[in-house]
């Protein structure tokens, strides 16, 4: 079994009750939920809308029919910004963002909106004053990652939401780096849009993740299809949730993510935090110790989640992640991570860096086997 040290991509392994519950929804649910009334479409329906209550209650959402399921976070951010804006809109993001919300923001942009991307510092991270310098008459939402996928660096996002509500605009908070690890409270913190893989963080399988909408926001659905609602009507109903949830659902993926919520509410989103957080530190310790070796990200400890990135002199970030892998059997990751705005910012553009994510799963050990393995890598040169 490889050493996975690539949690933030997607979390391995998943806790067993998180595979129990994909099996046993699979064998002995079946059916799909709202689309009939005998036994196992009822049992579906409640299975469904217990995890969208336990999702709700893990993020403080006001309403739970306002959790919508998707297949992941980048379909959550495609349909937080699709369905909340039109043209002539403003909207500020950051030079730290993931693809996944860029791109979507991008194509609006060709559509009309109007789009600010504030710089972040070479830390990759965002003074909230910039934020609040770039704010416009037309500015409508504020969209940020909670914690970067490149560096692991968090955001201020208390002081961002502030700006947001003074403004009047809508905050989005891409917490695909921090559900599960880092609290969210979307009341508490002033959280219009928060979206979400369950995949990551939360344990669940690949394939789920969701899109918690606040009180008063207004959403547009952008697909349409099947809801086994108001099946008489030719357009897209648009009532929480079933108006974004067109199509069967993943309902084995969302039992398993209700499973892996579960598991991370019984472990301690703190204990979490701060064992993968432990982890990290205990390897940036050990990097710091190798000749060549540079390190990226906040240099405040607080400001850092469990990712680190590293490159080192003389190696490029896919080489040194290929040894590991063929060499070591360590899983890790290189390159631009999908987020090449944040490499420019942190200066390890077009290389990248190498991540490494550790996870509720690894040990001291698995990080003592990376740092011993890349300082034969480095011994070695390239071979
Ligand atoms: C910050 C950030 N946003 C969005 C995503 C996209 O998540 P998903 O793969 O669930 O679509 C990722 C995935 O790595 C991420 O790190």
């Amino acid at each position: 079994m490889p050493i996975y040290l690539d949690n933030a991509a997607t979390s391995f392994p998943k806790p067993e009750q998180v595979y129990t519950a994909v099996l046993q929804t699979m064998q002995q649910v079946g059916a799909s939920p709202g689309r009939g009334g005998y036994g196992t479409a009822l049992q579906a329906s409640r299975q469904l809308l217990a995890v969208r209550e336990a999702v709700a209650g893990l993020v403080n959402c006001a309403d739970s029919a306002r959790v919508i399921f998707t297949h992941n976070a980048t379909v959550a951010l495609n349909l937080a910004v699709m369905g909340t804006l039109q043209p002539g809109d403003h909207v500020i993001t950051t030079s730290m963002e993931h693809n996944s919300l860029l791109r979507p923001l991008f194509l609006l942009e060709k559509q009309g909106i109007v789009l600010t991307i504030v710089q972040a510092d070479a830390e990759g991270l965002v003074d909230p004053a910039r934020i609040r310098a770039a704010l416009r008459p037309a500015t409508r939402l504020l969209a940020v990652a909670h914690v970067s996928n490149v560096t692991g660096g968090i955001q201020d996002i208390a002081a961002i939401a502030a700006i947001a509500r003074e403004a009047g605009a809508l905050l989005l908070l891409d917490a695909a780096q921090s559900v599960g690890s880092q609290e969210l409270d979307m009341q508490r913190i002033g959280v219009d849009l928060l979206a979400a893989p369950g995949h990551k963080g939360l344990l669940g399988p690949q394939g789920t993740g969701f899109l918690a909408v606040g009180p008063g926001v207004q959403l547009r659905p952008v697909m349409a299809g099947g809801t086994g609602s108001s099946s008489d009507q030719d357009h897209q109903p648009d009532g929480f949730p079933e108006g974004f949830e067109p199509g069967t659902h993943n309902l084995p993926g969302i039992a398993g993510l209700g499973a892996g919520i579960a598991f991370v509410q019984a472990t301690g989103l703190e204990r979490i935090r701060q064992h993968e957080q432990e982890l990290a530190e205990y390897a940036r310790i050990c990097l710091q110790q190798q000749p060549g070796c540079h390190l990226y990200g906040p240099l405040q400890p607080d400001r850092r989640s469990g990712v680190v990135a590293f490159t080192v002199d003389g190696f490029d970030a896919a080489t040194v992640a290929f040894l590991l892998d063929r060499e070591y059997g360590i899983a890790v990751r290189a390159g631009l991570q999908c987020a090449p705005r944040a490499h420019r910012t942190i200066g390890s553009y077009p290389g990248g860096t190498v991540r490494i994510s550790p996870g509720w799963y690894n040990t001291r050990d698995h990080i003592d086997l990376l740092c011993d393995a890349l300082i034969s890598i480095t011994r070695k040169g390239i071979q």
